[in-house]
């Protein structure tokens, strides 16, 4: 039976999408600090491995992280910022918009790249912050309650986002690096979402398959299957509704798969838009020589490119 997720999810999911990171940040932040105080540590510590254990989870084995252990994380911070309501609001700053000037572990952001924009609204952050700033140095305490706490599952769509735009991040930050490097000609070459340390170590984590498909694909290896093309073909007609598209999430005997859309930009153009005018004759011809079935052009900005499909098993214990 497949069950989509339910409108709880996509509600949560929606808000978190919907939070501007730049409204009023300063007054937001006061504020939340003071109703930090109002929030049970229970509710705190659930957002804490609800949104950030993805990658951050301290009992990850250190051979296979993709972020350092929130319990390293809160280490530095405390070190740098004694004051409460600093260490919060540097790390709401961090969260809201990760730059490599505000990062206060340089060590981290080379060892796994920078931490992806995810969207969460400040109010958890501050929240969460908070809880790390209070809790002791032993992990093994920080869960708290009745016992319940100990099979919190994640959210799927959450954990689904999470490596869409993380992978999303890294694959762009190094395109970004090769066109600039090498020139669009040269850049050909990286864009191969199979060859990313990220998604294999996500991979690793989470035991999921990370792919890249489409209906009109370039490398014939990512062609979209028929579930996969019925999803594309929904996202584009919400699309041209001009409604907000919203992941999906299917799941079936524990075993979740995520599908989200992969939009256009004018970026991508230069690889993926119209021949000749926004594909340059020498980009064509390299082209045409890797990816002779190529049928990923045309396109214009803001478009369906594809999807990522993203499958792995829920933990149950
Ligand atoms: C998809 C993976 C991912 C998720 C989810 C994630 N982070 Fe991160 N985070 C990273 C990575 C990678 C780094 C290390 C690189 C860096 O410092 O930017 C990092 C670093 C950090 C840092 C240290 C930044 C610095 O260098 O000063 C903080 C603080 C942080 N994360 C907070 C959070 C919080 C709070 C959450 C949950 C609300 C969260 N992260 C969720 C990937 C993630
Ligand atoms: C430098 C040229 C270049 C740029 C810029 C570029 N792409 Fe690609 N793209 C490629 C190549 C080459 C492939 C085939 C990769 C492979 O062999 O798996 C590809 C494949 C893809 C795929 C996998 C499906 C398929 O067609 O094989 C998606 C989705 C995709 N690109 C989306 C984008 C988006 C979205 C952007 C802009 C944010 C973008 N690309 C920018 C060159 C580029």
């Amino acid at each position: 039976m497949i069950r989509v997720s339910s409108l709880f999810l996509m509600a949560a999911i929606l808000f978190s999408q919907c939070t501007s990171p730049y409204t009023s940040k300063k007054n937001l932040v006061a504020q939340e600090a003071e109703e930090v105080l109002t929030v049970s540590k229970e509710a705190s510590y659930s957002m804490l491995s609800r949104q950030c254990y993805t990658c951050h989870n301290p009992d990850f084995p250190s051979e296979s992280r993709i972020a350092p252990s929130i319990a390293e994380i809160k280490k530095t911070y405390l070190e740098h910022f004694q004051d409460k309501e600093e260490f919060i609001k540097q790390m709401v700053q961090f969260v809201n918009a990760p730059t490599i000037e505000k990062g206060k572990m340089p060590e981290a952001i080379n060892q796994y790249n920078l931490m992806p924009v995810l969207g969460f609204s400040e109010k958890d952050v501050a929240h969460i912050a908070a809880f790390l700033y209070e809790a002791s140095d032993d992990v093994s305490t920080w869960k708290v309650g009745d016992g319940q706490e100990e099979n919190i599952t994640m959210d799927p769509v959450e954990v689904g986002r999470q490596m869409a735009l993380s992978t999303k991040s890294q694959l762009g930050s190094n395109l970004m690096g090769a066109i600039k490097s090498k020139g669009t000609e040269g850049a050909l070459t990286f864009c191969n979402v199979a060859a990313m340390p990220l998604t294999d170590s996500m991979s690793q984590v989470h035991q999921a398959v990370i792919t890249r498909v489409s209906d009109k694909p370039r490398n014939p290896d990512n062609q979209a299957n028929e579930t996969e093309l019925a999803h594309i073909a929904y996202f584009k007609a919400q699309v041209s509704k001009g409604q907000k598209v919203v992941p999906i999430v299917e799941e079936q005997e524990g075993q979740v798969h995520f599908y989200m859309p992969i939009m256009t930009n004018n970026m991508c153009l230069q690889c993926h838009g119209e021949i000749n005018t926004q594909i340059q004759p020498t980009t064509i011809a390299r082209l045409d020589e890797l990816y002779p079935e190529d049928k990923a052009r045309g396109y214009g900005p803001d478009q369906v490119r594809g999807i990522w499909s993203i499958a792995w098993q829920q933990k149950t214990e």
